[in-house]
């Protein structure tokens, strides 16, 4: 594989899908398919009403999975109604996707907003993955994980050029790379089990964010399979 001894990160996104049944049997099908390697980092983000089911089925089955949010708030706890603080989900996830394009077009949400959002994962200890449109979207101070998402390409079986993503993660690192300490880019946008492999063998990226192809278990093991054969 080119790129070295990278990371691969496969980061389900479930967006506003499923109901507990649902999630809790996705968990039981892909849990026992994914190989237990440092490298491979397969994360599962459900909706905020699955997070605590999905991570006890996780726990329970001793799986290789990170749980982790699809947001977080920009506050700390307190009078918010309808937020969830990063302080009390920092029990349940390991990772928070912000800044999503979802998120930005349908509620409004500003580079500042995300940038407190990144703090409010920093200071609770998740890492936070800051969805961004190329090269000029800002990523914040602190952040280490970017996924390169553009518009055009998200659940709209229209992806990106493999080799033109990897130039967009390659411009990210350099300019937020060291001394800053380094970054992981992530491409998204109707990645499927049969172009995972386009992407994670581009030298500067490190895995996928995934959005409906995550959402069928059958499919996401392809997924997890296709990059354990790297
Ligand atoms: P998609 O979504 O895989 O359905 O294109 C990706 C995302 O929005 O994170």
């Amino acid at each position: 594989m080119d790129g070295g001894d990278k990371n691969i990160w496969l980061i389900a996104n479930w967006k506003s899908n499923k109901t507990i049944a649902e999630a809790l049997d996705w968990v039981s099908k892909v849990g026992p398919k994914v190989p237990k390697r440092d490298d491979l980092k397969v994360v599962v983000c459900p909706t905020f009403s699955c997070l605590s089911e999905v991570k006890k089925a996780v726990q329970v089955g001793n799986f290789p999975i990170m749980v982790g949010s699809q947001d977080l708030s920009p506050f700390e706890v307190g009078a918010y109604t309808g937020e969830e603080a990063a302080s009390l989900l920092k029990g349940l996830v390991l990772i928070s996707i912000l800044g999503h394009s979802e998120r930005r077009q349908n509620f409004s949400e500003s580079d500042e907003m995300v940038a407190k959002k990144v703090e409010q994962a920093l200071q609770n200890g998740i890492i936070p993955l800051v969805c961004v449109q190329g090269p000029d979207t800002p990523v914040p101070d602190g952040c280490k994980l970017v996924a390169y998402e553009p518009v055009f390409a998200i659940g709209t079986g229209n992806p990106d050029i493999p080799e033109n993503a990897n130039n967009v993660a390659k411009v990210l690192k350099e300019k937020h790379g060291p001394p800053a300490g380094g970054l992981e880019v992530l491409y998204g946008g109707s990645v499927t089990s049969e172009n995972i492999k386009n992407f994670i063998n581009m030298p500067n990226l490190c895995g996928s964010l995934i959005g409906n192809a995550s959402l069928d278990a059958e499919e996401f093991i392809k997924i997890v399979g296709e990059c354990s054969k790297l």
